[in-house]
């Protein structure tokens, strides 16, 4: 990799996406400042600790920390880039901006002609250049970048960020990258900021196109989950197995159709659609339709779990139900925008039955769950399905495949996955 021109970076924002940033480019020697408005988060890094799980972030960031090339502190400090990774929520139907804009005015009085700002955080379309428009506002002696007009102190940019959480090293580094400048000239001064520690392609456009091919990927994910989750309640209506039909209609050559599940989680897909329904409301029916199918699997599970529970009462005892998983994807301990968890949730505020969870990636259960009464949380996922009248399978951690279908006999099954069918 080109020796760069950039010697100093201001990382904004130390979470799942900052952190790994700022030590990588600190393991690639060059000076970093890691900035987070939460004092025992700075701490910590500057302990050579981290405060997230992302396997093996812990050893470079303690190497980058002791190397002298990485340090945390609550407030910017001059640098010759910034890059702003600060959380952007979806609040009410509205992207919430606030911690953008707060990152943008604590580095205003930093800035300097010849500086790089990069927007990482996930953003509607247009957030670039109002960040641009704000500073510019705040710093009237500087020439701030502006959309399409060339010449100006301090570049802007917009570098969306694609990593898969527990393989934010390798794809931080690996994956090709979308990097959308203000001007041209902005676009190639970001550019050299992610050659000092990005092997992939890097892939130049403005910044609203690179804001909204962030929101694409998603979207795209999200409207083909909603294809395979509507095609799973039609299949069921029509006494089809879904996972067979998916598997042979995958054959055809230009069929990928995804896997059905109980819902779509995380904080990505299950947001990222709608800042665009938000940006275009009335051209949207499709991306919308999509969230609401996605959003209403749980309710459609819940449906089923509760018929199941009816049909198992006897009056003797409560029913069981044995739920496996809680993350909001397999092999992960994240449980953020799970649809697990909402149906957890859900099922344990019925009343009418017990409920053994099994989730072998926590140690105690969220609060959420932990005050129902008759929910507890088993380290034995055998025990949460022998204990069970009802077994839902909501998490497809490959644990699970362990658990052998005789295991489930005189059961009912829910098999939100397909592992079983
Ligand atoms: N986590 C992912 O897998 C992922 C993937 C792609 C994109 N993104 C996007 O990246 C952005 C950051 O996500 P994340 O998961 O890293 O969030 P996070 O919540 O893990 O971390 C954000 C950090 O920013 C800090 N912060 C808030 N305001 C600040 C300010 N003004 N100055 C300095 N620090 C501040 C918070 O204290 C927090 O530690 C979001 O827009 C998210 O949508 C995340």
């Amino acid at each position: 990799m080109t020796e760069s021109r950039l010697k100093k970076v201001c990382v904004l924002g130390l979470g799942y996406i900052g952190l790994p940033t700022a030590s990588v480019i600190a393991s690639r020697g060059v000076e970093v400042v890691g900035v987070d408005v939460k004092p025992e988060v700075v701490a910590r890094i500057n302990k050579g600790e981290i405060h997230i799980v992302e396997p093996d972030l812990d050893a470079v960031t303690a190497h980058a920390v002791q190397q002298g090339h990485l340090r945390a502190s609550t407030a910017p400090e001059p640098a010759d880039a910034y890059m702003i990774a600060v959380p952007t929520p979806f609040h009410d139907g509205k992207a919430d901006l606030d911690y953008v804009w707060k990152a943008a005015r604590s580095i205003a009085p930093c800035l300097v002609a010849g500086n790089l700002v990069v927007l990482e955080s996930t953003s509607p379309p247009g957030t670039t250049d109002k960040m641009a428009a704000l500073l510019a506002e705040l710093r009237p002696d500087l020439k701030i970048a502006q959309p399409g007009v060339e010449g100006c102190d301090v570049h802007v940019a917009y570098c969306p960020e694609r990593v898969l959480p527990g393989r934010v090293l390798t794809e931080l580094v690996e994956n090709s990258r979308v990097v959308g400048g203000m001007t041209q000239a902005c676009a190639a001064l970001a550019e050299d900021l992610y050659r000092i520690f990005c092997s992939g392609e890097l892939l130049r456009t403005n910044a609203r196109t690179a804001e909204m091919c962030k929101l694409t990927e998603n979207a795209f994910r999200d409207v083909n989950i909603a294809f395979a989750n509507e095609l799973s309640i039609v299949c069921e209506k029509l006494d089809i197995n879904v996972w067979e039909l998916v598997k042979l209609a995958n054959h055809h050559p230009r069929v990928n159709i995804l896997q059905p599940g109980p819902g779509v989680g995380g904080h990505c897909i299950a947001v990222d659609p709608w800042f665009i329904v938000e940006a275009a409301p009335d051209e949207t029916r499709l991306i919308r339709t999509a969230r609401e199918v996605n959003d209403g699997k749980p309710k459609y599970v819940l449906d089923k779990i509760a018929a199941a529970v009816a049909d198992k009462a006897s009056g003797k005892r409560r029913p069981v139900v044995g739920l496996l998983g809680l993350a909001f994807k397999p092999d992960v301990d994240d449980l953020r925008e799970s649809p697990a968890l909402q149906i957890a949730e859900a099922v344990a505020a019925r009343g009418d039955c017990d409920v053994v969870v099994s989730e072998p990636h926590i140690e105690h259960l969220p609060a959420s769950l932990a005050n129902g009464a008759g929910v507890r949380l088993t380290a034995d996922m055998h025990e949460a399905v022998r204990e069970a009248d009802v077994v839902v399978m909501l998490v497809n951690h490959r644990l699970y495949q362990t658990i052998a279908r005789d295991e489930l006999a005189g059961r009912t099954v829910i098999d939100t996955r397909g592992i079983w069918s």
